[in-house]
């Protein structure tokens, strides 16, 4: 989702703000563009699609100011263009703007300025933050910001550029996320500190903050006055991977997923989870909640449930003390899921977030966090933030036994991953590649793992695809089998055996191709094709049962030419609600 990138005191400015945007292209966009000065007029330069058409571009400019701000933009308000790709020019040319966030009364906004004579030029809500600013603008920058921030209903993290103090740059924010670094003689900002080259600190703007940046270094400040927030150092241990000859960044995160596991385990058993456990999140980080419930229920003995994030916000679900919240998150800065954490604060729960990205939103927001090790994702499809928070969790919730057990998953899924390679894990991704519709269907811990083999052959593929409880195929869906209908059965719990037989028998017998993933013979047998994976407690299962799912997604997605890394209208982190 969009990303925010600025510098004051760095030559070449215009190449450094785009290597800046390609860091942060992991989080999706469709647009991308950067603002300078050059003899004391400001200048933006946009392209649509890639970030190589930006670079194009830009290869030659060299504007004779050290100071610049760019964007990479996810359409939200109005289609992917250049008119509404960032950054915004004001209309006498004062300012430029990058915005990240919603604005939530563009509306009247809109109507404000053009009562002023003021008529915008693009559809986003981001371009009247320009257009405001210059409205209130009375020669002090900092007092017109304050000014447009109280007009400003929503969620926003905003770069400005004015014409008349070429080499500064002044942010602010709420509830988005904005980062600000130092570094030798240069100041930046950044909607993630990952995207930053050569800093020493890191300062992350809370609610309502501001920032002056000058390349001297930056002033902060609270309601107008000075503050001195905490300046954290910048570590490079998180800087951006790269693909390391594997052909995506998807598949080398799959086979990066034995090692994020030992990882994660190594640095989490000690940390503990207790009480009544409500795991909360969107997406995959959704399905690894309800992947781990059944564990949560058996070792905890205790009512948990798993609920989407944007649910919750508006249910009534949890309101007693004692309840942990627990905020799954590969990116930590999820809008949905920080406004869950929030709300269950609000609502007195104790809140636990498990994030892949130290020192994102929500470690700030909740009052306990782990970190998974997965390491820097880059795919916008998750693979290894999936497993990782599944392991996560188990290792925080097992001792004894099963713990030995959960210390034993990676060896499961190294071995997984090379049933993911077999003949029948190609034979199926074919399959799967020339059919309208699939299904994938489990139930219990095998339930989370379908949903999430449904979501990433969507997510890549862009084949209709629906995850279903076992049970619940021959109260509806079961209408849509047919001749030749794959239906993706994962199997990794004994008790369950008869159970998912009959369910396979059933689905045969309406002419469905049945895929089995599963470690039982039985299944294999009844299976028209089967991938069999590791044997593991029926518990643990989802962490090594979803990589050939992951697999064949990933090779459906390569027959069809997809763009693996970055599907289309998917944004890695979705940080408006
Ligand atoms: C996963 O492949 C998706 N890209 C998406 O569902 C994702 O899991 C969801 O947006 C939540 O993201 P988060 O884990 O960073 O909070």
């Amino acid at each position: 989702m969009c990303g925010i990138i600025g510098y004051t005191g760095k030559k070449n400015i215009a190449q450094e703000l785009v290597v800046g945007l390609e860091k942060l292209e992991y989080r999706g966009y469709d647009s991308a563009g950067i603002a300078y000065c050059e003899h004391g007029k400001l200048v933006a330069v946009k392209a649509v699609g890639r970030i190589s058409e930006l670079k194009k571009l830009t290869e030659v400019s060299r504007p004779d100011s050290a100071c610049g701000i760019g964007h990479t933009r996810w359409a939200t308000h109005g289609r992917p263009t250049l008119v509404n790709c960032h950054p915004h020019l004001s209309y006498g040319g004062k300012f430029a703007i990058v915005h990240n966030g919603i604005i939530e009364n563009c509306k009247q906004l809109r109507a404000f300025c053009e009562s002023r004579g003021v008529s915008p030029v693009s559809d986003t809500d981001s371009e009247l933050i320009a257009h405001l600013l210059e409205l209130c603008f009375d020669g002090d920058l900092r007092r017109a910001a304050d000014k447009v921030a109280e007009m400003l209903k929503g969620s926003f993290a905003v770069g400005v550029l004015c014409s008349c103090r070429p080499n500064e740059i002044y942010a602010f924010s709420s509830r988005s996320p904005l980062v600000i670094g130092e570094g030798k003689n240069f100041c930046a900002l950044a909607s993630d500190g990952n995207a930053l080259s050569g800093v020493d600190t890191l300062v992350f703007l809370k609610d309502g903050e501001s920032a002056l940046l000058r390349p001297s270094g930056a002033e902060y400040y609270r309601k107008g006055k000075r503050v001195n927030p905490p300046a954290a150092p910048f570590s490079s241990a998180s800087a951006l991977s790269v693909k390391d000859g594997f052909a995506h960044y998807m598949l080398k995160e799959m086979y990066e997923q034995p090692e994020a596991a030992a990882r994660t385990v190594a640095a989490l058993s000690d940390v503990r989870l207790r009480g009544a456990l409500t795991f909360i999140g969107c997406g995959s980080s959704y399905h690894a909640g309800l992947s781990v419930l059944p564990l949560a229920e058996h070792v905890l003995r205790k009512p948990s449930y798993a609920c989407l994030a944007g649910e919750f916000i508006c249910s009534e679900r949890v309101k007693r003390r004692g309840t942990t919240a627990v905020l799954l998150s590969q990116s930590g800065e999820t809008a949905d899921t920080v406004a869950a954490a929030l709300e269950a604060e609000r609502r007195a729960c104790r809140t636990f977030a498990i994030v892949n990205v130290p020192s994102s939103t929500l470690t700030r927001v909740c009052k306990r966090h782990a970190v998974t090790r997965a390491g820097p994702e880059i795919a916008v499809a998750t693979t290894k933030g999936f497993t990782s928070q599944v392991i996560a969790v188990a290792a925080m919730l097992t001792r004894g036994q099963t713990a030995d057990s959960v210390k034993r998953l990676p060896f499961a899924m190294e071995k997984a991953l090379a049933a993911a390679e077999t003949q029948e894990a190609e034979e199926a991704a074919r399959l799967l590649a020339i059919s309208p519709d699939v299904f994938f269907i489990g139930r219990k811990a095998d339930y989370g793992v379908a949903l999430e083999g449904a979501l990433k052959l969507k997510e890549i593929t862009y084949i209709n695809a629906l995850g279903i409880s076992s049970g619940e195929l021959k109260h509806g869906s079961i209408s849509l089998i047919s001749d030749g209908t794959p239906v993706v059965v994962v199997h990794t719990d004994p008790s369950l055996r008869e159970k998912t037989l009959l369910t396979i028998s059933s689905v045969r017998a309406r002419g469905g191709f049945v895929i089995g993933i599963t470690d039982d013979s039985d299944v294999c047998a009844a299976s028209d094709l089967a991938v069999r994976i590791p044997h593991c407690d029926p518990f643990l299962s989802p962490a090594v049962s979803v990589l050939p799912l992951q697999s064949i997604a990933y090779r459906a997605a390569v027959l069809l030419g997809r763009d693996v890394d970055k599907p289309r209208n998917l944004a890695k982190s979705v940080t408006v609600e």
